[in-house]
């Protein structure tokens, strides 16, 4: 079967299509007949060297993929032959908060992924996705979706009714919009682009900053919700947090989810201080949040947003073109 392999280091350029030998499935196990897989900016940071310094040699890259149960070998969990299937992102984190031994595996970083023809997985580790999706919408839930869905609804704060700070128009950001919108929560956005901006807006986003034409849009954005959001999604790592520290209100939280603007920047926690801020460190989700989140989108008929879908024979285009930051939700491949 073809798989993909990024060989003896990092870089666009290590990454190859290579024959592999047929997967088969042990005690427990499902073999899954893949059909799309979505890309993270979290597999350029892997490829790049940034992620992690345990990676397989090869690794199989990416964490997000979707397929069909090809054959069960013994107790499978009541899944069956032809169900549609999802791999979890932590395949040791089912349920109750995060700990290390939870999550020491994590696919396509320390432990090999799912972009191949065929992926064998602990039955445990894998979950129906909602029927309503097409293959490339489904692909887009276990990294995207679901750090999203936990940010929002696994917060401190369990409140009925909020306002919220999401940022860029990537797949986090999208998914945030669409999930709080559909709780009927109030939306601000920050983005790079203006068109952007406009588009998020037919999908419900309440407030837009443009960040190239108002670099202080912290101060907008708390001036919009008279004294700041309740909860902000920051994606964008040090660059972005000062003003989001702006943005929050007193008593409000920051989701630390992201580093899109890098890694590298001093942190004042001055105004984490005198406002009494929750930070949260969000690492994807468990099995569970990834069930409640599966009732919900399939609810609301919620249905990810997907900029471009790439021929599994063009997976480094795919990721050229991630790297670029041009897209507007996700970017996926399918076979
Ligand atoms: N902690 C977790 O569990 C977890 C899970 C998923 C993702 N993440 C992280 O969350 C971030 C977003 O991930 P994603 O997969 O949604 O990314 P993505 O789909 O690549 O989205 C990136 C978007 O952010 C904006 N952006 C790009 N570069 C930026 C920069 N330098 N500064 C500010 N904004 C920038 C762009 O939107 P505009 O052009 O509209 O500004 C772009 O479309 C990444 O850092 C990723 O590693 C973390």
């Amino acid at each position: 079967m073809k798989t993909y392999h990024l060989r003896d280091g990092v870089g666009l350029n290590q990454l190859f299509q290579v024959e592999a030998p047929e997967p088969a499935p042990g005690p427990g196990q499902v073999l899954i007949q893949m059909k799309a897989w979505s890309l993270n900016y979290r597999d350029l940071l892997v490829m790049g060297g940034k992620y992690s310094n345990r990676l397989p040699n090869p690794l199989v890259p990416l964490s997000d993929g979707v397929g069909e149960i090809a054959d069960c070998n013994g107790d499978v969990h009541g899944l069956k032959k032809g169900q549609r299937v999802a791999c979890l992102f932590f395949p040791d984190w089912h349920e109750g908060n995060l700990t290390g031994e939870k999550t020491k595996r994590a696919l396509g970083a320390n432990d090999q992924g799912v972009l191949a023809e065929r992926v064998v997985a602990n039955a445990s580790a894998v979950i129906p996705v909602p029927e309503h999706l097409s293959h490339e919408e489904a692909a887009c839930l276990p990294c995207a979706g679901l750090t999203a869905w936990n940010a929002l609804f696994h917060s401190h704060s369990q409140v009925q009714s909020k306002t919220v700070l999401i940022m860029g128009s990537g797949g986090v950001s999208l998914f945030g919009l669409q999930f709080a919108k559909s709780a009927g929560w109030k939306v601000a956005a920050v983005s790079r682009r203006e068109e952007s901006l406009d588009r998020m807006k037919t999908m419900g986003l309440d407030y837009g900053v443009c960040s190239r034409k108002t670099p202080s849009w912290g101060e907008a954005i708390r001036s919009w919700s008279q004294g700041g959001v309740d909860q902000v999604l920051e994606l964008g790592g040090g660059a972005t947090l000062p003003q989001s520290l702006r943005a929050v209100r007193v008593g409000g939280e920051i989701s630390l989810i992201g580093i899109l603007g890098g890694a590298d920047q001093e942190f004042n926690p001055l105004p984490v201080i005198m406002k009494g801020l929750a930070l949260r460190g969000i690492f994807v989700g468990s099995k569970d949040m990834f069930q409640q989140m599966n009732t919900a989108i399939s609810g609301q008929g919620i249905k990810p947003v997907i900029d471009r879908v790439f021929p599994f024979s063009e997976v480094k285009e795919a990721l050229a073109f991630l790297e670029k930051g041009n897209h507007f939700g996700k970017i996926c491949i399918a076979h």
